[in-house]
């Protein structure tokens, strides 16, 4: 029956979420690396989330990529309590126009009727670059309202297709695969054990900035992930709140 099967699932969440030591684990129904509707159900189940989860004025960042980008279309205007200001997490690391945070908080922003700042940061950035972005007051302005985010909305990816993504140059892609890394996310890629392998150097939300941060949603599915969010989940604060799928789940349970 329906009921049984629903009970199942609660189990599974439960499951997964002791096995990854984190507060809470939500399963929606398929693979997403089989069907393309299933990174719409994780969406639609983060937006609901978002949703009965935050009231009065919250501050909200955000990566970016594919998933948190159908997060951003599931998204619908908040209710009259809900008052929310967008921002990206960190400075734009490599990424298509369209999967770049800057992108999916205007989004974001325009589907709840809400609000939404730009962070002009590149990928990688050098000290001197940053001794001189600190000097423009809109700069700081934003990494400040970074840093008192209340939210932050994540993805994680596959270390090797993230740094393909980002059209790492061979050499470092060398380094990571001679390093074992399997995961990424907020830039940084880890090994099977959770250690951090390499970092992208770049401004705004940092690792350690996460402890600090009552609500943080992680959103990844699809089997050919649970590699990856094994690993990052050595990492991640123990409040976080993972959103996946079965094919992911199942292989999660597995290993
Ligand atoms: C990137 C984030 O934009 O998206 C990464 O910066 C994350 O940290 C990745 O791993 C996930 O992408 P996708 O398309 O698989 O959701």
């Amino acid at each position: 029956s329906i009921m049984r099967e629903i009970s199942g699932i609660v189990k599974m969440e439960q499951q997964l979420a002791d096995k990854l030591g984190i507060q809470r684990a939500i399963i929606v129904s398929g693979n997403a690396d089989e069907a393309p509707w299933v990174k719409n159900e994780l969406g639609r189940a983060t937006a609901q989330w978002m949703k009965s989860s935050l009231h009065g004025e919250n501050i909200i960042g955000v990566t970016g990529g594919t998933t948190m980008s159908t997060v951003a279309k599931m998204l619908t205007p908040t209710k009259p309590d809900q008052e929310w200001l967008f921002v990206p997490a960190r400075g734009g690391i490599g990424e298509d126009v369209k999967n770049q945070a800057n992108t999916i908080c205007s989004q974001m922003a325009e589907n709840t009727d809400s609000k939404h700042r730009v962070l002009y940061a590149p990928d990688e950035v050098s000290k001197e670059m940053y001794e001189s972005m600190i000097k423009d007051p809109n700069f700081t302005e934003v990494l400040h309202l970074i840093k008192s985010a209340c939210m932050v909305l994540h993805g994680i990816g596959d270390a090797i297709t993230m740094a393909e993504r980002r059209k790492t140059s061979s050499e470092n892609v060398e380094k990571l695969i001679a390093a074992n890394a399997v995961g990424e996310a907020f830039g940084y890629y880890f090994n099977e054990t959770g250690e951090i392998v390499h970092k992208i150097q770049t401004v705004g939300l940092q690792l350690a900035d996460l402890t600090a941060i009552q609500h943080v949603l992680a959103v990844a599915g699809g089997g050919s992930k649970a590699k990856a969010i094994a690993a990052y989940m050595k990492r991640a604060p123990k409040s976080t709140i993972l959103i996946t799928d079965e094919g992911a789940a199942n292989q999660l349970l597995k290993g």
